[in-house]
């Protein structure tokens, strides 16, 4: 059985594998992970697609500013287990993320992908002409959706990264608990 749902953090070690399996250690290196790296996903737009208990499946958005002061989302990675692809699951795993992303009221989507698989889903160059990424990547794989019509008319400038920062684990905390032995699996020190 087949099931969307919001990632929880025990599906990070299956979604890194998968993300590893589909775009190797390169994955780092990309334009749009400028936009990612030490930031939170958007609420609730974290998604895994599991089937039979497995997760097989992978999207992500992103708060962005696409130029001053308006606030749109950049999805990705999307990613589906290699031997599931074609079966329409990637399809699937859009057309809900896009939907929850509709119904939480946010009003544009940018990617970079090929426009070959994302004009399906409404996607094109259209409104992204003036708007620039902060690293190289191909233009024409530069892709809008606006999920209010209009709204990104005018934008214009650079792509910048809005969301939350990820917290980061206090290391002087961790070393305090592994000394008294709080840490799981670990031993108080002699
Ligand atoms: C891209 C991806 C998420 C699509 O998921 P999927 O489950 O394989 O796709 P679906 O079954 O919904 O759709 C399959 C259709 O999309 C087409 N398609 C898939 N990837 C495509 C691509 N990169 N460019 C053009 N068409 C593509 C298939 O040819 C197929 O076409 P058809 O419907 O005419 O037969 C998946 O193939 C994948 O994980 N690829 C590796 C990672 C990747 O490239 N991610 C996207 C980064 S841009």
């Amino acid at each position: 059985m087949i099931t969307i749902r919001e990632e929880s953090f025990h599906d990070v070690e299956a979604r890194e594998a998968l993300l590893d399996a589909c775009f190797g250690p390169a994955r780092f290196q990309k334009t749009c992970e400028r936009l990612r790296e030490g930031r939170k996903a958007a609420d609730g737009l974290s998604l895994a697609i599991e089937q039979d208990g497995a997760l097989v499946g992978t999207v992500r958005l992103w708060h962005v500013s696409a130029g001053p002061d308006r606030p749109a989302l950049m999805l990705g990675p999307i990613a589906i287990d290699p031997a599931l692809q074609s079966l329409g699951l990637g399809g699937k795993l859009m057309r809900e993320a896009l939907g929850r992303a509709a119904v939480l009221g946010h009003k544009a989507v940018l990617l970079v992908g090929d426009a070959p698989y994302y004009e399906r889903f409404g996607f094109s160059t259209e409104k992204t002409e003036s708007l620039w990424l902060p690293g190289p990547y191909e233009r024409h794989r530069f892709l809008a959706l606006e999920l209010e019509a209009g709204y990104l008319d005018g934008a214009r400038g650079l792509v910048s990264a809005t969301g939350a920062f990820e917290e980061k684990a206090d290391l002087a905390a961790l070393v305090a608990a592994a000394v008294q032995g709080q840490l799981p699996g670990m031993r108080p020190a002699a």
